[in-house]
């Protein structure tokens, strides 16, 4: 080779790369995470090609033998990168080369890059979004668990931020059970169409040599292979999906890490995070900070900006292929790596913290129970938008009075509507509110009993598969 740079596509060209551009074209510090891909791909591949007779038993035996010791040198850290290495693949076939000689730069026949980094990318998240799942299960129990301990726990619910009506922290808790379902429900999605083997699609136009797909796709794990090698090597949605579903997990992190924050400032109190899971202030010294969700909820913005920049990266890109695609990694591995780490963190701290179910009630305004007052009215044969309307003057009577809207005297509430009668104390109480919601998927405890015992059940039935 005459070339300086050596670089393996560098027959047609005599001037070397300028420098500054060889650096900012690599990608190896962002693909040198797919090593394990590349190699199972490449081995496939070998053995695909050996079926064809492009290679002898020998070659594939040398082949095979030289992917052996490259995955060693990985694994031990002592793979020696070149200036010359664009990326992950070049660089391994720039070493294949090196210990197997005429076999190594065979290894090409049939394929390209762009068939290649797509194979690798899909194998890549079959391995890892599984982690990822298994990551939200683990917060899932550990709701699970934190909600039995708090089946009897009241709390003010809220809207708008002020206190609407009580509810049980159960059901608090369990409800971020069912969004992260969800969530896995969307990953196991995405698996499912990842299953499909790119490789043979080539640069474009599918690959010149017979290999058998189906069974290269076989030998890799995949359950189907792609249909239009087009589509093929231009197609990034499955990236923009399990960025979507990042950020989705991550947006439903941050709004409940802000709930936790907020309840763990000194006017809430309802919670405390545990040391573990705190951080102190460099200057004042009392301080306990929930940096560990605040965090999460800062890198939710992070995750949010990678799935603006995959598509604005897609917007209007000509197909198939053009080199724009390498930005196509880092935010997809920024956001699987942000997420997964958020997630433990998230799920660590609310392991560890501890709720004040005293606060909780202390913190319980009498006003939570109008729309109870209302709804006694209601039972009482009351027409609920009349009974809405009484109830707002009660309040206001009893705001002004300064009077607990519980204590206002049976002669007061009979001056509004005879109507009243004295079971409205009984009715005016926040077990009764609580038991009143029995609904399935309401605040009553039976409700929320149940709610538990159906999340438990997702979580065991997907044990035993
Ligand atoms: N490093 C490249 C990427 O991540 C691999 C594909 C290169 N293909 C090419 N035609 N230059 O997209």
């Amino acid at each position: 080779m005459t070339n300086p740079t050596s670089k393996l596509w560098s027959g047609r060209f005599s001037d070397g790369t300028n420098p500054d551009f060889a650096a900012f074209s690599r990608s190896v510090n962002v693909d040198l995470r797919l090593w394990q891909e590349d190699i199972a791909v490449n081995r496939a591949w070998a053995k695909a090609l050996a079926d064809i007779d492009i290679y002898s038993n020998e070659e594939l035996r040398q082949v095979l033998a030289g992917l052996e010791t490259i995955a060693d040198e990985f694994e031990k850290r002592a793979f020696r990168f070149q200036e010359a290495d664009e990326d992950i693949h070049m660089a391994v076939e720039r070493r294949i080369t090196e210990i197997a000689g005429d076999a190594g730069a065979k290894i090409h026949t049939g394929r390209s890059r762009n068939d290649q980094v797509m194979t690798d990318v899909l194998l890549y998240l079959k391995h890892v979004l599984p982690a990822l799942d298994g990551n939200l299960q683990e917060l899932q129990s550990t709701l699970i668990s934190r909600a039995e301990e708090h089946v009897d726990t009241v709390m003010p619910g809220y809207t708008h931020l002020q206190q609407a009506q009580p509810v049980l922290l159960a059901h608090y808790l369990l409800s971020l059970f069912w969004p992260l379902k969800r969530d896995r429900e969307r990953l196991h999605q995405v698996l499912d169409r990842a299953d499909v083997m790119p490789l043979g699609s080539g640069a474009l136009a599918g690959g010149a040599f017979p290999v058998d797909r189906r069974s290269i796709a076989e030998e890799l794990g995949f359950a189907r292979i792609s249909e239009n090698s087009i589509d093929a090597v231009s197609d990034r949605d499955l990236l923009l999906e399990v960025v979507n579903v990042a950020a989705m997990i991550m947006l439903h992190l941050s709004r409940y890490a802000e709930d936790l924050i907020l309840w763990s400032s000194t006017e809430f109190g309802f919670v405390e995070l545990s040391e573990a899971f705190s951080t102190g202030s460099s200057m004042m010294p009392q301080k306990k900070n929930p940096d560990s969700l605040e965090l999460v909820r800062g890198k939710a913005a992070r995750v949010l900006g990678h799935v603006t920049a995959l598509q604005a990266l897609l917007k209007g890109l000509p197909l198939t292929y053009a080199r724009d695609l390498q930005e196509d990694k880092p935010p997809l591995f920024d956001a699987l790596d942000t997420t997964s780490d958020s997630v433990r963190i998230f799920t660590g701290a609310v392991r560890d913290a501890s709720f004040h179910p005293e606060r909780m009630r202390q913190a319980l305004d009498d006003l939570l129970l109008a729309t109870d007052l209302a709804d006694y009215l209601t039972r009482k044969g009351m027409p609920f938008r009349n009974a809405h309307e009484l109830v707002g003057k009660i309040v206001n009577e009893a705001v002004k009075r300064k009077v607990p809207l519980t204590k206002l005297p049976l002669s007061a509430l009979r001056s509004y509507s005879s109507l009243f009668e004295a079971d409205v104390h009984e009715a005016l109480t926040v077990e009764f509110s609580l038991r009143l919601r029995e609904l399935p998927g309401g605040t009553g405890p039976d409700a929320v009993r149940e709610q538990f015992e159906k999340a438990k059940n997702c979580i065991e039935m997907e044990r035993r598969i």
